[in-house]
């Protein structure tokens, strides 16, 4: 069996300016050149107009780089869209697909999201696929089925498990403080690398959703947790460094 690392992704959302995001990537990039996360690889999400100044702070550091989404296209007349091609060349390796917000605000489908898994890898890139319950299919006991589902309907015919990252999120605990007992979250860990076949020995599953230094290492530390994808406690570099120890 094939030992995946561990992924630590941080997702700014609308959050920073140059002078705050450049501070908080440096901090990132000076912890990273003194210490080195051993088994652990690290990933920061800024807002699409940070994204040049940031690429220049982590030349050399070891982080990556990462969109918060792309368009399905390459090119063309998509106002206000970026596309995957795009955020290769300002030097991202990764790309966020699907997360809820996006889903919600910008009712974003399966369908599309797939299409956006599908650039994301033509170009290069590697998607972090967000799939997650909200409370109600929690309480009534679907979560895995509803999840299960959302995963295969957001994934295209063909991808390439190397470069797919699979983060469940499930949108009850984004932004709200509460996290699913680490039992919870092992359970629908297990159920998703099921549902992805062989490819689930390859692709990273992270959980997202109030990781802080607090619950960190009570997820991180379950086996079927490759990682974790972080909102607003990546705001901060002790915080969001702090999260990225637990991962070993
Ligand atoms: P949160 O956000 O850590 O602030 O809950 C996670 C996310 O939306 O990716």
């Amino acid at each position: 069996m094939t030992k995946r690392r561990k992924l630590i992704v941080a997702n700014w959302k609308m959050n920073g300016r140059i002078s705050t995001g450049v501070r908080l990537a440096s901090d990132l990039a000076d912890k990273m050149l003194n210490n080195r996360l051993g088994a652990s690889d690290m990933v920061l999400c800024p807002p699409a107009t940070l994204l040049w100044p940031i690429a220049e702070v982590l030349a050399g550091s070891h982080i990556h780089l990462g969109g918060q989404d792309c368009h399905t296209a390459n090119h063309g007349a998509y106002t206000g869209s970026i596309s995957a091609g795009m955020l290769v060349d300002v030097g991202c390796r990764y790309v966020i697909v699907g997360h809820s917000e996006r889903r919600k605000e910008y009712g974003e489908s399966n369908a599309l999201i797939a299409q956006k898994v599908t650039a994301a890898q033509q170009a290069g890139l590697t998607a972090i696929l967000c799939v997650g319950e909200d409370r109600e299919i929690r309480m009534a006991g679907k979560a895995e089925e509803f999840v299960a589902d959302q995963l295969r309907a957001s994934l295209p015919e063909k991808f390439q498990p190397s470069s797919l990252v699979v983060a469940y999120e499930p949108v009850w605990a984004i932004g709200t403080g509460d996290t699913p007992d680490p039992q919870d979250i092992d359970k629908m860990h297990r159920a998703l690398r099921k549902s992805l076949g062989a490819m689930g020995e390859v692709v990273q599953i992270l959980y997202g959703g109030s990781v802080t230094p607090q619950v960190a290492g009570q997820i991180l530390f379950l086996s079927e947790v490759d990682g974790a994808l972080v909102g607003s406690a990546s705001l901060n570099a002790d915080g969001f460094w702090a999260i990225a120890e637990k991962a070993g």
